[in-house]
């Protein structure tokens, strides 16, 4: 499961690819992992809160729902843990990373400047 997740990763984010072992590190750390033929999700939850870590779809299958599926399966399985609210960072400079958690009801609440080598991080939210 990790080499496959590696895999997939590094179609998504070319320019950072995370290592089987950063996948078993996150695992072993206390982190979920969902992953499908063509997407995965990480996050993690602490109590009432989760975070999402990362999520990425195959770039042959991307506009098709997947990423948008992924977040309602970790929300309804959230909330049944009694997670209240879902936090994320995403780059100032990813645009189909905003536009996904706007869609699906994230807000954005704050920047962290220069959290990722020198580019902004957008701190967004959603209340389940
Ligand atoms: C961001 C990502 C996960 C979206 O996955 P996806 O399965 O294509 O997303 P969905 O099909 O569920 O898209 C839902 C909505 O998000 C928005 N969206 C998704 N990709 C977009 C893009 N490239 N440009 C603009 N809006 C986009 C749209 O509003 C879309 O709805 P629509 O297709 O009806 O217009 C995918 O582009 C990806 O893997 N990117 C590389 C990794 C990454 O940046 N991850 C997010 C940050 S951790």
């Amino acid at each position: 499961m990790f080499d496959e997740i590696a895999n997939l990763h590094a179609k998504c984010f070319p320019e950072h690819p995370w290592s089987s072992d950063d996948f078993r590190d996150l695992k072993k750390s206390g982190c979920e992992i969902i992953m499908s033929e063509n997407g995965f999700i990480v996050y993690r939850s602490v109590v009432d809160e989760a975070e999402i870590i990362t999520i990425g779809v195959n770039p042959e299958m991307q506009r098709k729902g997947i990423a948008t599926a992924m977040i309602g399966i970790i929300e309804n399985i959230l909330k049944n843990q009694g997670v209240k609210k879902i936090f994320l960072e995403v780059s100032s400079t990813n645009i189909a990373g905003q536009k996904l958690y706007e869609s699906t009801g994230f807000k954005n609440v704050g920047l962290r400047p220069k959290y990722y080598n020198g580019v902004d991080a957008i701190l967004m939210e959603k209340q389940l």
